[in-house]
Formats: C-alpha cells, structure tokens, sequence
C-alpha cells in the first residue's frame, strides 16, 4: 500500500489554470494503454482524496460520480455529494485524518488527486511516498501550482507517452 499523488501538469508545473481551467490538458492526446495511463494506475488504487477545487471541478466536468473508491474531499465548507457514492468531506490535518482514509482504502493505495497543496500536506505529515506527473507540452505561466513545498525525490521511473513526458518519483522522507 503506497500513498501516491499521480497528476498531469503542464512543464512549467502548473495542474490548472487561475481559474481552474483544464482545458489545455483536454486538448491533449495520451495513449491510455500505454507507459503510466490512468486504467493500470488506478487498479490498485483502494481511496481516493481531494481538495475541494478538484471535487467541484469533477461535479462540473463528469455526467455522473465515476469512482467506486471511498473518496475523502478535504474542505471546511458544506458541500453537496453524489448519489450513492461513497464521499466524505473532512476538514483538519492530515495526520488526524490519515489512518481513516488508509483503513478505507483496504490494502490497496490511496490516490492523492489533488490540487498540490493538498499533496504537500501529505508530503509534509510524511504520508506521501510517490508522485507520478505526466508533464504536458504547455507553459502557462501562472496557474494553480504542482507542489507548495520543497521536497526531494528520487525518479523511478521515465517514459514517454504520446507528448507527454511521465515520471514516477519516490518521496525521499529523511531529507
Ligand atoms: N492537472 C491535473 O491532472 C489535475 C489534478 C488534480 C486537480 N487539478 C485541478 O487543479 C486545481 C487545484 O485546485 P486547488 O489548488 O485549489 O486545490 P484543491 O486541493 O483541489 O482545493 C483546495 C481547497 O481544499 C480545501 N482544503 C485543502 N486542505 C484542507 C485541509 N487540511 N482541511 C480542510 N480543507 C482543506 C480547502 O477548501 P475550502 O476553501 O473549502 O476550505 C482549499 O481551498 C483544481 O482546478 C483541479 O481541478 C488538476
């Protein structure tokens, strides 16, 4: 069971734009079969967590609620869920959270969807063990950032898949 923050960014490490725009990323080809793509990570994938921003967005973005995984939304607003979906909303840190979301996951590995000061308070309540970003061929300039701390890594892992450059990092955690 491995904690892992799997993300698409663009080069200049950015998961949105200001106003949470993806559509540069939907303009984007990635072979699905192919090196790091979404069907084989998420196998193993037993919960899921997200910042708000990215729950909302996916409520916008996607006709129905598209995961069986238990999924924790990390927020301090009262939001509404889907249907028949196992979603819940908590709020405070991760470390006071981090052995109900594990429990849920059921062995398997808990995928840190996002957004990246999410991930970082994972990273920082050392619950982060790999980052795996698929690097899109945009710059934005500015945007909603990758990561909010530093952190070392190790690369495990590089391919290319269609225009996008996928890496597979281990969180160093004695830094
Ligand atoms: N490129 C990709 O593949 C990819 C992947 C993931 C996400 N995204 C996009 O990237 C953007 C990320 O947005 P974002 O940076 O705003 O991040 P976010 O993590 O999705 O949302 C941030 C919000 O999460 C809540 N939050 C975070 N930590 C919390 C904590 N410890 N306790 C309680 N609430 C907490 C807060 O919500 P409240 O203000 O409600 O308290 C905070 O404002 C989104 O547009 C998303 O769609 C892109």
């Amino acid at each position: 069971m491995a904690t892992i923050f799997y993300t698409a960014s663009t080069l200049d490490g950015f998961l949105a734009t200001e106003d949470h725009s993806l559509e540069w990323l939907m303009r984007q080809d990635f072979d699905q079969e192919g090196p790091m793509a979404y069907p084989a990570f998420v196998q193993n994938v037993g919960a899921l967590v997200m910042g708000r921003s990215t729950y909302k967005w996916l409520r916008e973005h996607e006709e129905k609620w598209g995961y069986s995984q238990f999924t924790w939304v990390f927020t301090r607003q009262d939001l509404p869920l889907p249907e028949g979906a196992d979603v819940r909303i908590v709020g405070g840190s991760v470390a006071e959270n981090f052995e109900g979301i594990e429990a849920s996951a059921q062995g398997k590995d808990v995928w840190v969807v996002g957004g990246g000061d999410l991930a970082s308070q994972f990273a920082a309540a050392g619950h982060l063990d790999e980052i795996w970003v698929q690097f899109a061929p945009v710059m934005l300039g500015k945007g909603q950032p990758l990561f909010t701390q530093e952190l070392e890594l190790e690369l495990v892992e590089l391919a290319q898949n269609r225009a996008f450059v996928c890496t597979r990092y281990r969180v160093l955690k004695n830094s």
